[in-house]
């Protein structure tokens, strides 16, 4: 009897991003080092995106290079929509295609909503919604030539609101403007997720539940005693599922939204 070959790579390859690109925005953060690094461990080249390109170079000396596999840095301000453009014709220029885009960059403040200065306001909402928006409008051509991923990293606290008893008195409460960012971005993601399906792009969300940094003890117990699996998340926790959402495993998956907080959410 005849056994045809089966035309479907096996689960395991379809994991793999060999000859992928991906670009990771905020590629310098503590996110972004584990999501550059677990992408470049499943064959992807990386292009590394930050403000801060000394910390973006020292990831960079730190990646995996196999062979045809190559990484480099990118410096631009993702709140601005030309240097963006200017970004998107570089990386252009140096790789030649795009597969996966992650737009990881973001920042919060924590001061109390009532003393919330306009200057904070704008810049969460600048960088958190303005740089998503601004790296799938200027990727968007690039992305749909091969077939794209792109995953907009949100939070938990685009989903629940962060629960005072966690922070106390710590000055660490996440603030009302980064959750309607987060929020935001999820939305945003779905929309996306719809326009760019004809295009060959899926588009997905992860919101992550607190990253354990170092805090202070009395916040990590608190956190932890809030958490159903009674710990923080690991960077590589989140890396894990951005690199699902990357790689053709979720072929299908498109407009999701990946909560991955141990069950912080669940209750
Ligand atoms: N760490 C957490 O507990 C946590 C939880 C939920 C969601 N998140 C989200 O994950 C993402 C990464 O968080 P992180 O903890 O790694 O943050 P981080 O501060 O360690 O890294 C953020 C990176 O973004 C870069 N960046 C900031 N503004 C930029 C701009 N205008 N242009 C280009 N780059 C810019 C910074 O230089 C930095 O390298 C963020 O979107 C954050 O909101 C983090």
């Amino acid at each position: 009897m005849n056994t045809i070959p089966s035309p479907t790579p096996s689960l395991a390859d379809r994991f793999l991003l060999t000859g992928r690109v991906a670009i990771v925005t905020g590629a310098s953060g503590q996110l972004g080092t584990a999501i550059s690094t677990g992408l470049a461990q499943l064959g992807a080249s990386l292009a590394l995106v930050d403000v801060d390109t000394e910390g973006a170079n020292q990831l960079l000396r730190a990646l995996p290079v196999e062979e045809g596999q190559r990484h480099r840095v990118f410096e631009a301000d993702l709140t601005s929509k030309s240097a963006v453009r200017t970004l998107a014709s570089q990386v252009e220029g140096s790789f030649g295609h795009v597969n996966i885009l992650v737009n990881n960059a973001g920042i919060g403040v924590f001061t109390p909503s009532e003393e919330r200065t306009e200057d904070e306001f704008r810049s969460v909402f600048e960088i958190n919604l303005g740089g998503t928006f601004h790296c799938i409008d200027a990727f968007r051509e690039l992305l749909s030539a091969h077939g794209g991923s792109v995953i907009n990293i949100a939070s938990v606290y685009g989903i629940v609101s962060p629960d005072p008893r966690v922070y106390g008195d710590s000055g660490r409460n996440s603030s009302e403007i980064y959750g309607a960012t987060k929020a935001g971005v999820v939305q945003m993601s779905r929309y996306f997720a719809v326009h760019l399906a004809p295009r060959g792009i899926r588009v997905n969300s992860v919101s992550p539940g607190g990253v354990f940094a170092n805090q202070a003890k009395s916040f990590v117990d608190a956190y932890e005693s809030r958490t159903p699996m009674a710990r923080m998340a690991r960077a590589d926790d989140i890396a894990g599922a951005v690199a699902y959402l990357a790689s053709d495993a979720s072929s299908y998956v498109t407009g999701h939204n990946l909560v991955v907080d141990g069950g912080f959410s669940a209750w």
